[in-house]
């Protein structure tokens, strides 16, 4: 629940800052592609990888060396201020609340380049308080600067504390994209045994029942990530907020990636995080509807024109809940087919 009464929430939070979103703004954002910023090699290829990605996020926080801090939070700029983004997404993970760096982070990013930042992504969340506190400082600094355009905040889930205050967290402000599970710290805010980031574990499993024949019996793994992207989708989505798988880091196994990717993307997730390029067009593959799927939607939506009453396509009953999900999937569909020519001829749209 807020704490602000409904007709302070959508306030500007300064005199001088743009009136908040009413919704979140209405974007393909399958992956979330990070990049280092302090790493000019990097950079020089950002024009070539501005048309491949939905979403370009320059990483300040964990992965940046404390010496190369500074270098990546200038390197970002450089590249925000070198590049025009056009459809795709600009974001930066900034460095936490807590650390030495987070301040300056802001101050100089939203200085810079406040216009051409689109989101704001906020490491180790842990309740609605830190949404708060970004809230009102984007806001001044928006005001300061001149910054037309609201900037979002994406928080990342990854402690435990978070993830038992992620409903608070998801409705904090009008400010707030999103969320994307981060499972590495996670996994050690919670004490949880594995060594992994992301996917599954070969120990966590359901052991088959024992055989009259002594014989052996097949342990089925689990997904350890269930609990959690549930709860926080079901956060997200009650607050018109968008969840995300976030990173796997095992780039040696591509299929174990796309399973896990795959599991965010039937449980309602809109993208994951691509931190190596081959996870780009894994997360593309993944985080569009499949050309079957939507061809049966589109036979749903047509049958049912003002998604009312009962009709039977291909031996399955629809009614007006199932338009609902066909409706999902076409949106999606409308979604990727403005960005890719190929995928709307494959969709028909
Ligand atoms: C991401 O930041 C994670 O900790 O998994
Ligand atoms: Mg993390």
């Amino acid at each position: 629940m807020s704490i602000k009464p409904p007709k302070k929430f959508f306030e500007p939070l300064a005199i001088g800052a743009p009136a908040p979103w009413r919704e979140v703004p209405v974007a393909l954002e399958r992956m979330i592609h990070f990049f280092p910023p302090h790493n000019e090699k990097v950079c020089a290829r950002i024009p070539e990888l501005i048309p491949q990605v939905d979403v370009l996020l320059g990483n300040l926080e964990d992965a940046i060396p404390a010496d190369a801090k500074e270098a990546a939070r200038r390197g970002f700029i450089a590249a925000a201020q070198a590049n025009d983004f056009g459809a795709t997404g600009l974001w930066t993970r900034v460095n936490c609340l807590n650390s030495p760096w987070f301040l300056d982070d802001m101050l100089e990013i939203v200085g810079a380049v406040g216009d051409k930042l689109d989101v704001v992504m906020l490491p180790k969340v842990e309740g609605p308080w830190d949404i708060l506190y970004l809230d009102q400082l984007l806001a001044q600094l928006e005001a300061r600067h001149g910054v037309k355009k609201p900037i979002l905040i994406h928080a990342i889930l990854e402690t435990a504390l978070g993830v038992t205050n992620v409903e608070a967290i998801a409705a904090a402000s009008p400010r707030m994209h999103g969320m994307s599970l981060g499972p590495a710290d996670l996994a050690a805010s919670r004490g949880m045994k594995t060594t992994r980031v992301g996917g599954g574990h070969p120990s966590y499993g359901v052991l088959e029942d024992a055989k009259a024949d002594g014989g052996a019996r097949t342990l089925f793994q689990q997904d350890l990530w269930h609990y959690t992207v549930a709860k926080m989708v079901d956060a997200c989505q009650a607050q018109g907020i968008k969840p995300f798988y976030g990173p796997f880091a095992d780039f040696a196994d591509d299929a174990a990636c796309e399973a896990q990717f795959r599991n965010a993307f039937l449980l309602g997730c809109a993208g994951a995080w691509s931190l190596h390029p081959k996870q780009i067009s894994i997360a593309k593959k993944v985080f569009s509807p499949d050309v079957g799927e939507v061809l049966f939607a589109k036979k749903i939506l047509e049958a049912m024109p003002d998604g009312t009453g009962a009709v039977m396509i291909d031996g399955k009953m629809q009614d007006d809940a199932t338009w609902k999900q066909a409706k999902v999937m076409v949106d999606l569909a409308r979604r990727v087919a403005a960005r890719e020519p190929e995928m709307a001829k494959a969709y028909g749209l």
